[in-house]
């Protein structure tokens, strides 16, 4: 122990002395030459310092780039638009759009409201009053950065790529129009300005992995998500106050808040998604796509694991016109207890934020709870089960079926044998983003 110590000391002692003495010879020169030089910068006001310092001040980005000689290029999408989901969706499709173009995704904007008709009616939001820019930039370092417009240098150096839309605007056609902007001459502007109407709802090219990767490194803002810190605590109140009261003997009297487990419901039932669920069920010959309100009471209540847990709380995420029907938070399970955010007490948390940052309240609660139950045709659930399953795999769990998984999902709209939900959890090496997130019974559990 002592031996090998006193090696690297004695080195560091070598090296300190060293040092020590060029310091002293250093500082000598500078003393010499500030005495010599000094008066004659002082007598140019100061200036000779003043342009010293400017050049020192220059970001090392900027340095970097002159050096490579290599311009930063740009692309520039549209206003991203509809829901919280699909403008998850579309701002990723834009940035393994610009990953393939090999550029800078110019930080576009989100849309606040939800008017799905009239584009001039969306209410624009700058991505970093939702998600931190900076956090994304670092998460996603080598695989998609953001840029600000401040950053673009020449503001007319700008190619415009015209999306097709439409039945014979075809995946391939997508794909071949995006090469050709990857080459030269297209590949020399600075900025490719992509055009069309809600050009990224549509065409898709990338495996899930990708999507993944790109969502990760979507964090909300610190306001957003102490909004939802502000929900879950409410929530594990609750469910404290409940097991208090409940005080069965094999209920573990040593309860805190961390511990107090909860259980989200993202129940799809309100009038215009059963008339639309009625229509797909149809077209696809199946009837694993609307679950009523009675099916969804029903099949939560018989998850064993549930049982186990009660009295717990069962958070309801629904649509606004659903809270003043009373019926959704009646007839379930006893030790089921369910709590929308007005039951709650929180619609005033709510109702201070526009449409996008609400469902992003929601999600966040979703996300967090210890066990979640959506519709595997809704695109919110099937996001929200992405990110759980992506939070297992990272924590490094193998078992993501099973009865013992960390952060189970389950899907309401396809029931098991026991005639509780169907367990849930995304393929992360399905190939496109479609087969995991919108229309599907695939859910990879068996
Ligand atoms: C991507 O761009 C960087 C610099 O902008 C360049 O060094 C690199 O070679 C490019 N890669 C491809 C595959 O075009
Ligand atoms: C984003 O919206 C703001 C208005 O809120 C507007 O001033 C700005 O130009 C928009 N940015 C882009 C990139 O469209
Ligand atoms: C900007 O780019 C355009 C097109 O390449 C070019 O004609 C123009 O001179 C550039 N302006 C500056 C200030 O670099
Ligand atoms: C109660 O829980 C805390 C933290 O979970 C633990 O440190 C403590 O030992 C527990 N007390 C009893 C009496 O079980
Ligand atoms: C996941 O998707 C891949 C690619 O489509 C497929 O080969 C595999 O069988 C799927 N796994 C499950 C469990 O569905
Ligand atoms: C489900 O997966 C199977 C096999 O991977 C595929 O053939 C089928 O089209 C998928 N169904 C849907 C609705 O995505």
């Amino acid at each position: 122990m002592d031996s090998r110590n006193s090696t690297p000391s004695r080195f560091f002692g070598r090296y300190w002395d060293s040092l020590a003495c060029k310091c002293v010879i250093f500082v000598m020169i500078v003393l010499v030459f500030r005495a010599f030089c000094l008066p004659s910068y002082s007598g140019y006001g100061g200036t000779g310092q003043t342009k010293l310092f400017t050049f020192i001040n220059q970001s090392p980005a900027s340095i970097t780039k002159q050096v490579q000689g290599e311009k930063v290029k740009f692309l520039e999408v549209p206003q991203i638009v509809w829901g919280l989901n699909n403008q998850k969706i579309a701002f990723a499709r834009a940035c393994l759009t610009a990953r393939m173009l090999n550029r800078t995704l110019l930080m576009p904007n989100l849309s606040a409201s939800l008017f799905y008709k009239e584009v001039e009616l969306l209410k624009p939001i700058s991505f970093e009053k939702v998600f931190q820019f900076d956090r994304f930039n670092s998460h996603c370092k080598g695989f998609v950065q953001l840029g600000r417009y401040g950053e673009v240098s020449n503001g007319t150096d700008i190619m415009e790529l015209q999306k097709g839309s439409g039945r014979r605007w075809t995946i391939e056609k997508d794909l071949d129009q995006l090469r050709m902007f990857n080459k030269h001459p297209l590949d020399q502007y600075e900025i490719i300005r992509i055009v069309g109407k809600n050009p990224f709802l549509w065409r898709d090219h990338w495996p899930v992995k990708d999507y993944a990767k790109v969502f990760q490194c979507l964090l909300l803002v610190e306001e957003i998500s102490r909004e939802a810190d502000k929900v879950v605590t409410r929530i594990k109140e609750i469910g404290l106050e409940e097991r208090r009261k409940a005080h069965s003997p094999q209920n573990d009297l040593n309860l805190s808040l961390e511990q107090g487990p909860y259980v989200a419901v993202h129940m799809r039932i309100e009038k215009d998604w059963m008339i639309h669920c009625k229509k797909l069920e149809q077209r696809l010959s199946t009837k694993q796509i609307c679950s009523s309100k009675e099916q969804i009471m029903q099949r939560v209540g018989n998850i064993l694991r549930l049982k186990a847990k009660i009295p717990i709380v069962v958070y309801l995420a629904v649509a606004d016109d659903l809270l003043e029907d009373n019926s959704v938070v009646s007839g379930w399970n006893e030790g089921l207890l369910p709590y929308e955010k007005k039951r709650l007490g929180v619609l005033d948390i709510y109702k201070k934020h526009p449409y996008l940052i609400q469902s992003a309240i929601d999600y966040e609660v979703c996300l967090r709870a210890d066990m979640f139950v959506g519709n595997s045709f809704s695109t919110f659930s099937s996001l929200i089960v992405l990110d759980r399953t992506q939070k297992m795999i990272a924590m490094g769990i193998t078992e993501l079926c099973g009865m013992d998984v960390r952060w189970p999902s389950y899907a309401y709209n396809i029931g098991d044998e026991s005639g509780g939900p169907h367990p849930w959890a995304t393929n992360m090496s399905d190939l496109s983003l479609q087969a995991i997130s919108y229309g599907t019974n695939n859910i990879s559990c068996s």
